[in-house]
Formats: structure tokens, C-alpha cells, sequence
């Protein structure tokens, strides 16, 4: 869970005096901490973030179902935040994002003390739902699903003062219909931004002082495809890389099918795109990913990586990986192992499969006993450790630029940088560098990030 949690805001010139407090909680994907940044963009008038949910007038929980177990992270945090209101009667709590699209009106009943109970595209009338709950109407759901919603443009400024990095999104809700996931019905059909309304946000970021932007969408690669758009992915990533003051551009998540050789030249062309692509395979076995609905096969998984390679030869790779969908046969899984064997991921979001409500694989009727996605998860992440580490040993020594995020998250004495390759560098150094490009030489390789030693400050 993460929290936009900002005490320090009025030193940063924020007007706090007579705003009220937000505690705003966040699970899940960068798409919902884009959403929660919005939100609390929208709400900035009139509130000001607090880390401290026994001193908020207002608690708003982002949710995410994309698996049972995120699921129920949220239903402990928010029976947890229940004794807060009995603290305060008139604190305010909401759910918002895909658990919220997902049960809506369930869970005004299932959790009674709620106020309100919002869905993704519905952040923007928070404003209104608002001032209805305080005038004392009762709880609120808002939970349309418009399949041709357009995210408005938000000019507040940032939550967080003095900004690294930041997301914006490009496109939001996905068509793909994998037959795992949830999202295309928390989140809707898939719609793009017009890109003046990209750019135009990028250069308030920019403005605000952000160095490095990573665009979103839960599949990048078919931005523009839909409506009558004038940029293809690739066209977008060429114009957004070319803004004035732009250090580094990222982008995720691209799905394997809508990955075309224009956007693999991107890599090797444009001086700003770092050289980290996610690439989620699912899976190495192509009965599976037939199965999946993926619309690829493990060969052809394999030949996109060796084209990525020859345009980029030191590109980082990470994926995410699915153990025990249903009918995955032992076969299925060695061929999953062999993949992350030739394609040495630098590292790897491994799940257990987790049957979701409406999805078509739930209803399959050769699930896999939770020991043997057990065992299997354990397999993959065993493998991945040794792979990993080799992968981050091969950084030893090496000189690399990194751009210093903030305080390490293992030892409050140091700072965490981050490469271009998306590695992240633990370093000793003074706060100054915080939001500084700086060369750091890499002296040891951990399981996840690097220790680094300051070269050139
Ligand atoms: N079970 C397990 N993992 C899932 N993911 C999506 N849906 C499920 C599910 N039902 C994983 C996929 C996806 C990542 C964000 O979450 O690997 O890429
Ligand atoms: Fe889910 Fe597949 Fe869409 Fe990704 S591409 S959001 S996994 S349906």
C-alpha cells in the first residue's frame, strides 16, 4: 500500500491554513497512483494530505482487484479505519477504484459506515459526491462505466513538492479480454488521450520541475488505434520525447501482441526513452497463452526479445508471469521455466493464479490446487533469484548514470537512485542530490537493486 503523504506540503508553498486533512491510501498499479494523484489534485482547495488517519476529516481508500489477495488487503485496512469514525463522526471515508467498480452497492452493505463508494472514471465528480455526503444525503456510489469516457485535463498543481518523477496516462481501460483478468470490467473499453492533452500535461509536470515521465495505459502499444487518432505508440513516444527539458521517458505496460518494429526503433533512436522495456509474458507455454487469449506464442514471444535485443542490445527486460492458470500440466510449466531461462528477465512480477469474478477463466472447469501454484510460484521465484542476481552482478563495476529519487527505502542514512536500465542504486550521500542526475560506480549487486558509490556530484 502506498501513501500520497505529504507533512512537509506548506513548506513547499502549498496554502494549507484552512484546508481540511486527507488521508488517501493507495493499492495496487500505477494506474491507480495516477488516479490517487488526481485525486488529490482535484481535491487541493480543500484538502491537504495527512499520513495520519486518526487526525483526517476525510480517509479515501484506491483499491484493486486484480487478485483475491489485493482484494482482501482492502477489506482489512478499511474494517481497521471502522474506530476512526466512531473517533470522529464527521469523518468522511470512501472506497474508490476497481474494488469499488467491482461490488459498488455490496460494499455499502457489506461495510455500512461508508461514504462513499466511487469507480475509476468517477475520481472527477468527487467534488460533488462530497458536499452531498456533508449536507447530510446519505452515502454515495458512483460506478458508470462510460465506453467512450475522456480524461479531463486537471491543472492543480502536484500533491508531492519538488517532484522526481511522475505518470501520466495515456490511454485507460483495455479490450483485450485476457481470460484472467479483471480489468477491462473495473476499468471499461479501452480509450486513448488526444495527445495535445498528453503534451500539455507534460509540460505542466515539467514546469513543476519533474525530470523523468513514464506514460501509462494497461496496453501502451494500441494507444491511438481506436479513434480517429493522428498518432500511432510510436508516434506519440517520438513527439512526447522531443519537449524541451525532458531527461527521461518511460512507458508502461506494453502487451507482446501490439509490439511493432517502429516502436522497438524508438529504443535505439530517441536520446531520452531509457532502455527498460515490461514486457508481461504470462506464461512460456503456448497452449497456455492460447488459453489465455493472448493472441501470441512462446516462439513468437522469443523472436520480439531477440529484435528488442539487435535494435537495443542493453535493454532490461522485466515481466510478469502467471503460475497455476487453469490446465497448466507440468509440460505447460517446464516450458515457463525454460522461458525465463533464455530470456534472463532482469527481474519478474510472478503470481499465483487467482480466479477473478466475471473473468472466463474462473469458470474453467480444470482449476490447479493451490499446492501446486504454491510449489510452482516457489520454482519460478527460486529461479529468478539466481538469474536476477547474475543479471545485476553483470552491472558490477560499471559506471552509470542515475537520477537520485530520494531517501533509501532499506537505510533512512542513504539515497535511492534509479538507472536509465530501471535498476534501482542505494547510495551514501547528502539529501542536496535528491532530484540531481549524478554517475555512480556500481560496487555490489543485491537481489533488486545495486549499492553504488557517488563518482561525480
Ligand atoms: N491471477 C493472477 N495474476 C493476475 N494478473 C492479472 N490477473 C491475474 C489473476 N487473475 C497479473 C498478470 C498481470 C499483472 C498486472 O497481474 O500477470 O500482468
Ligand atoms: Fe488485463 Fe490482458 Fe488487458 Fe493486461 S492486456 S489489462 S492482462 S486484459
Amino acid at each position: 500500500m502506498k501513501l500520497l503523504n505529504f507533512n512537509n506540503v506548506s513548506a513547499a508553498g502549498f496554502r494549507n491554513r484552512g484546508r481540511k486533512k486527507l488521508y488517501l491510501a493507495t493499492f495496487g498499479c500505477q494506474m491507480n497512483e495516477y488516479d490517487s494523484q488526481r485525486i488529490a489534485q482535484i481535491l487541493h482547495e480543500k484538502y491537504v494530505l495527512t499520513s495520519e488517519p486518526d487526525n483526517a476529516d476525510l480517509i479515501l481508500v484506491n483499491t484493486c482487484s486484480i487478485r483475491e489477495k489485493a482484494e482482501n488487503k482492502v477489506y482489512s485496512l478499511v474494517g481497521r479505519l471502522k474506530k476512526f469514525k466512531k473517533q470522529k463522526p464527521g469523518l468522511i471515508i470512501g472506497i474508490a477504484g476497481c474494488v469499488a467498480q467491482q461490488e459498488g452497492d455490496r460494499l455499502l452493505k457489506r461495510l455500512p459506515f461508508i461514504d462513499l463508494v466511487f469507480g475509476p472514471q468517477c475520481i472527477y465528480g468527487l467534488p460533488d459526491m462530497l458536499k452531498h455526503v456533508e449536507n447530510g444525503m446519505g452515502a454515495v456510489l458512483q460506478t458508470e462505466l462510460k465506453h467512450d469516457f475522456l480524461i479531463p485535463p486537471v491543472t492543480a498543481p502536484l500533491p508531492e513538492p519538488n517532484p522526481v518523477q511522475a505518470f501520466v496516462t495515456i490511454m485507460q481501460g483495455c479490450d483485450n479480454f485476457c481470460a484472467f483478468c479483471v480489468v477491462p470490467y473495473v476499468r471499461g473499453r479501452e480509450v486513448s488521450r488526444p495527445s495535445e492533452d498528453i503534451l500539455a500535461e507534460i509540460s505542466q509536470i515539467l514546469d513543476e520541475g519533474v525530470k523523468e515521465v513514464t506514460l501509462l495505459g494497461q496496453n501502451v502499444n494500441s494507444f491511438g488505434k481506436k479513434i480517429g487518432a493522428t498518432h500511432s505508440f510510436p508516434g506519440l513516444l517520438r513527439m512526447v520525447a522531443e519537449t524541451p527539458d525532458l531527461e527521461r521517458l518511460r512507458f508502461t505496460t506494453s502487451h507482446p501482441k501490439d509490439i511493432s518494429l517502429d516502436l522497438m526503433k524508438c529504443f535505439r533512436d530517441l536520446d531520452t526513452l531509457c532502455e527498460h522495456l515490461h514486457l508481461p509474458v504470462q506464461s512460456g507455454s503456448t497452449t497456455v497463452l492460447k488459453r489465455m487469449n493472448r493472441h501470441y506464442t512462446r516462439d513468437q514471444y522469443l523472436a520480439i526479445v531477440d529484435k528488442l535485443k539487435s535494435f537495443c542490445p542493453d535493454i532490461t527486460l522485466t515481466t510478469d508471469l502467471i503460475v497455476g492458470f487453469p490446465g497448466e500440466t507440468d509440460r505447460d510449466f517446464k516450458d515457463t521455466i525454460s522461458l525465463l531461462k533464455t530470456v534472463e528477465f532482469d527481474q519478474i512480477f510472478a503470481f499465483k493464479y487467482s480466479p477473478r469474478p466475471l473473468t472466463r477463466a474462473a469458470r474453467f472447469d480444470d482449476h490447479i490446487p493451490e499446492e501446486i501454484k504454491t510449489e510452482r510460484l516457489k520454482a519460478v521465484l527460486e529461479l529468478q533469484k539466481e538469474i536476477g542476481l547474475m543479471r545485476y552482478k553483470s552491472l558490477e563495476g560499471r559506471k552509470e548514470e542515475i537520477l537520485v529519487e530520494g531517501i533509501s527505502k532499506k537505510n533512512p542514512e542513504e539515497l535511492r537512485g534509479r538507472t536509465r536500465g530501471n535498476h534501482v542504486v542505494n547510495f551514501p550521500g547528502p539529501q542536496e542530490l535528491i532530484g540531481k542526475f549524478i554517475t555512480v560506480k556500481i560496487i555490489k549487486a543485491c537481489y533488486h537493486s545495486l549499492r553504488g558509490k557517488t563518482l561525480i556530484h
